[in-house]
């Protein structure tokens, strides 16, 4: 196989992402507190022509705060400016970003709790008062100059929202969080989505996708897409139940939605720890992921399932988490 087929359908796949992202509020299913409480948001600040207040999105990966944040730009209608905080490592980066901005841009900065303690005081000043003071020339000839900024709106979304510091926090005016979906909101999505693809789906398909989806839009579409390989190679190529079941079984994803690695991580607990407790850097050196990704995107859903608990001594396996892998638990245990 040559390389360029290797790379094209990478390329398309993203761009298919791209295409699945929600444009408007309106396309955004699901959340509807959060919905309807930026509506009115977004319409005061264009009513008054004014830029919006400071956005904070926070909850788990692919719930939506990307999607989000370029939504308010496109219904503001104002341009939409893009980092993340491992990327600004000076002041410098943070000040060539807020001059260049066009007043009432939405200024998105992604993983807000990875920018550096000094760095995140650049930000107090020029959320506040649309200020940004800088120190010109080097030694006794320092002196300060405040630069006027044109107004903004920062959206800052994390994925770890107790990291962020007090005074940061704060500062934004708007917050939100997202919260997992619901399967009848993933469904939606899943059609949606099937409908952008141009794949022929029912609910039966649309139902056992979003089921083990484990209330992730970005975990749906991406099931979606592999159902629609499988129903497309192997079945009618319609995404219909038994196509999603089928495929889903292949992918060794379960019921509740738990792949392998989530499987891993429970049996390490249960099985090479004895139900635990367990502390997060062992568990992830014995299943060989970064300690970050296990708290990130693993953890939280086994937390939710009611499968690990986190105690001061580190995680434990549930009675659940046995049922659940068919393991008997251990008769002499600290669980019951
Ligand atoms: N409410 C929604 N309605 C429809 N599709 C959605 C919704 N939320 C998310 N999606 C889909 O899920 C994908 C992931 O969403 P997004 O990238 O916005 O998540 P995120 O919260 O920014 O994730 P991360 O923390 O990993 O950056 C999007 O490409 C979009 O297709
Ligand atoms: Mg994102």
């Amino acid at each position: 196989m040559s390389t360029a087929r290797i790379q094209t359908p990478g390329v398309l796949e993203e761009d298919l992402d791209r295409s699945l992202r929600p444009r408007t509020l309106q396309d955004f299913v699901g959340q509807p507190a959060v919905r309807d409480q930026l509506a009115v948001s977004l319409e005061a600040a264009s009513a008054r022509g004014e830029a919006l207040d400071h956005v904070l999105l926070a909850g788990p990966p692919g719930l939506g705060k990307t999607s989000l944040a370029q939504i308010l730009a496109a219904e503001l209608a104002v341009p939409f400016v893009q980092t993340a905080g491992p990327a600004l490592e000076r002041k410098g980066d943070i000040a060539s970003f807020l001059t260049a901005l066009e007043p009432r841009s939405v200024f998105f900065v992604d993983e807000l709790h990875r920018l550096s303690r000094a760095l995140e005081e650049t930000f107090y000043p020029a959320m506040e008062d649309g200020q940004l003071p800088i120190t010109v020339g080097q030694g006794a000839g320092a002196r300060v100059v405040t630069l006027d900024l044109p107004p903004f709106t920062l959206v800052g979304a994390t994925t770890r929202a107790g990291l962020l510091t007090t005074p940061m926090r704060d500062r934004f005016g708007i917050q939100h969080r997202l919260e997992p979906y619901h399967v009848a909101d993933l469904a939606d999505i899943v059609r949606r989505s099937a409908g952008i693809l141009g794949c022929a789906i029912d609910d039966g398909g649309a139902a056992a996708i979003a089921s083990r989806s484990r209330g992730t839009p970005r975990v749906a579409n991406r099931l979606l897409k592999r159902v629609r390989d499988f129903a497309e190679v192997r079945g009618t190529g319609v995404v219909d139940e038994r196509a999603a079941r089928a495929a889903l079984d292949l992918l060794e994803i379960d019921e509740l939605g738990l792949d392998r690695l989530d499987r891993e991580v429970l049996e390490t607990v249960c099985v090479k720890f004895s139900g635990g407790p367990v502390g997060l850097s062992t568990l992830a050196v014995t299943v060989g992921e970064e300690a970050d990704t296990i708290e990130d995107v693993y953890e939280p859903y086994l937390l939710q399932c009611g499968f690990l608990k986190r105690t001061p001594r580190g995680r434990m396996a549930t009675p659940r988490a046995y049922a659940h892998l068919g393991l008997e638990p251990p008769a002499e245990s600290a669980l019951f």
